[in-house]
């Protein structure tokens, strides 16, 4: 894995059995699914639609399937795509600086921890604000970009065992003020929130080693590290 850059996505299918293993190296990610399908309303109309980008594994399919979308997962790497079907997502192979998804198509996007990870961010906002429908939700969480969420997400949590090595680089992560400006460029008014794990559920998955870490993420006062965002796109729906 060392042989790859830092944040290269081939990263992933080395990691592909981590996806839904209990306690394993993507715990966190499962905690952070949740909190974000607390955010998505139940669908208001049959045969709404959800786009995830940058699905990874689908781990957001269980938190999101009794309310009634259609669950589209966009993303790079065929692996996760093929564990994110197996959980009732539709599958789409693509880049989400490119979607191949109708413009207006989404009646919500979740843009869960990729937003980190992607080296053009303009191209990536536009994107998800374009796929959604005018009214449309759009969800996100991601990692602030300054030298304590660096120390926090990279130097110690991948000391730590909170973030594989090697799978973020620091350079990619996004202010809120920045990502907020580009969404606003595209219609979509983003408000964000603190957010951060539970220490209880830190201290039972990393060094307790339990597969049933009852970890959750939780509302924070401050930005500083880990946020959500939360925006309604400009316009009626037609
Ligand atoms: C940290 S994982 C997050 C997965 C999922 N959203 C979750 O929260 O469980 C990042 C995912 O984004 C995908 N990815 C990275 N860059 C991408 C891109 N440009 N287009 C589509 N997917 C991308 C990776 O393959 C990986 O599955």
């Amino acid at each position: 894995m060392r042989s790859m850059a830092r944040n290269d996505p081939r990263q992933y299918d080395e990691l592909a059995d981590q996806w839904w293993r209990p306690g394993g190296s993507f715990e966190m990610l499962h905690w952070l699914a949740a909190a974000r399908a607390a955010l998505i309303p139940p669908a208001d109309r049959p045969g709404a639609v959800l786009v995830d980008a940058g699905c990874g594994g689908g781990l957001l399919a269980p938190h999101v399937g009794g309310k009634g979308y259609r669950h589209v997962g966009v993303d790079l790497r065929r692996e996760g795509l093929r564990q994110a079907a197996e959980h009732g997502v539709r599958p789409v192979n693509g880049d989400v600086t490119a979607l191949p998804i109708a413009t207006g198509a989404a009646d919500v996007v979740a843009a869960g921890e990729i937003l980190e990870h992607v080296t053009d961010l303009p191209a990536t906002v536009a994107e998800l604000a374009r796929v959604l429908r005018p009214g449309g939700l759009l969800v996100l969480d991601t990692v602030n970009d300054n030298a304590l969420s660096r120390f926090i997400t990279v130097t110690a949590g991948e000391w730590l065992g909170f973030a594989p090595p090697h799978l973020h680089d620091p350079a990619l992560f996004v202010r809120p003020r920045r990502l907020i400006a580009e969404f606003a460029r595209h219609g979509v008014r983003v408000e964000v929130r603190g957010a951060r794990p539970t220490m209880t559920g830190l201290f039972r998955w990393r060094v307790l080693r339990r597969e049933r870490t009852g970890g959750r993420i939780v509302r924070s006062g401050l930005t500083t590290v880990l946020y959500q965002g939360t925006g309604r796109k400009e316009g009626e729906r037609s």
